[in-house]
């Protein structure tokens, strides 16, 4: 897959959701759809922004056992969406069970990817709060090579990361990158930020960005400076 920007449709609910797509005349964005959307929506939202010709990530970051994990998968395998998530603290063996749920009849299944630490939890907060002593690149790294070994396709992490991502695990494996600012915009609770331009110079393949599009005053032209910025 190409680099690209997706946008993080963190809309409460469909009127708001479609509100903002029909503003973009010009292209069709790869939109992510997160928790908010899908719980307030449903998965007709899903298949709803498909038929509009969107590229669709759905981010629902699965985490539970993996029967559990499997069984949901199965169900989300047939949504037709282009990238899911689990998160790697899950274990390898419920990241493999993900995997295994997500494939299709056909063969095919949509992009799997996993969760490192979040991009609002800093070093301290992890050591401290969830008990990791190692470093935040050591703990990244750690569990983008667990899920490489389940077999996944790539993970979220922080722009900051992807370079070293890319050096363990592989160039074809995905770097997914939220925590993305421009220069000027407040981080809000993200705290390992970087620009759309910094992300594209560390290597990330896909940059997620949210408010500074979804809250901008012209949301369209934010996008346009933002894939400007990341692709160059
Ligand atoms: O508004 P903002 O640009 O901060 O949105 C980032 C999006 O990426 C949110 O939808 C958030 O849930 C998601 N995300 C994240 N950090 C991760 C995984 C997903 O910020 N590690």
């Amino acid at each position: 897959m190409a680099k690209d920007v997706i946008i993080a449709c963190d809309f409460a609910d469909a009127a708001e959701t479609f509100a903002f797509l029909d503003a973009f005349v010009r292209e069709k964005p790869f939109v992510k759809i997160g928790m908010e959307l899908f719980y307030s929506a449903g998965p007709e939202i899903v298949r709803q922004i498909k038929s509009r010709g969107h590229r669709i990530f759905l981010d629902l970051k699965l985490h539970d056992i993996p029967n559990t994990v499997q069984k949901a998968m199965r169900v989300l395998s047939a949504l037709d969406v282009d990238i899911v998530n689990v998160h790697a603290a899950g274990t390898i063996r419920m990241m493999e069970a993900a995997r295994e749920g997500l494939m299709r009849p056909d063969g095919s299944r949509p992009l799997l990817i996993a969760v490192t630490q979040l991009t609002s939890t800093d070093e301290q907060t992890m050591q401290k709060e969830l008990l990791i002593s190692g470093s935040m690149d050591e703990t990244v790294l750690r569990y983008a090579q667990n899920a490489a070994a389940a077999g996944l396709d790539g993970v979220v992490c922080s722009p900051l990361e992807a370079a070293k991502v890319h050096a363990c695990c592989g160039e074809g494996f995905l770097t997914v990158t939220p925590g993305v600012r421009f220069a000027q915009s407040e981080a809000g609770d993200q705290k390992r930020v970087t620009t759309p331009a910094q992300a594209r110079a560390l290597g990330s393949d896909y940059i997620v960005v949210g408010r500074p599009i979804t809250q901008a005053p012209d949301p369209v032209a934010a996008y346009r400076t933002c894939v400007k910025e990341f692709l160059g």
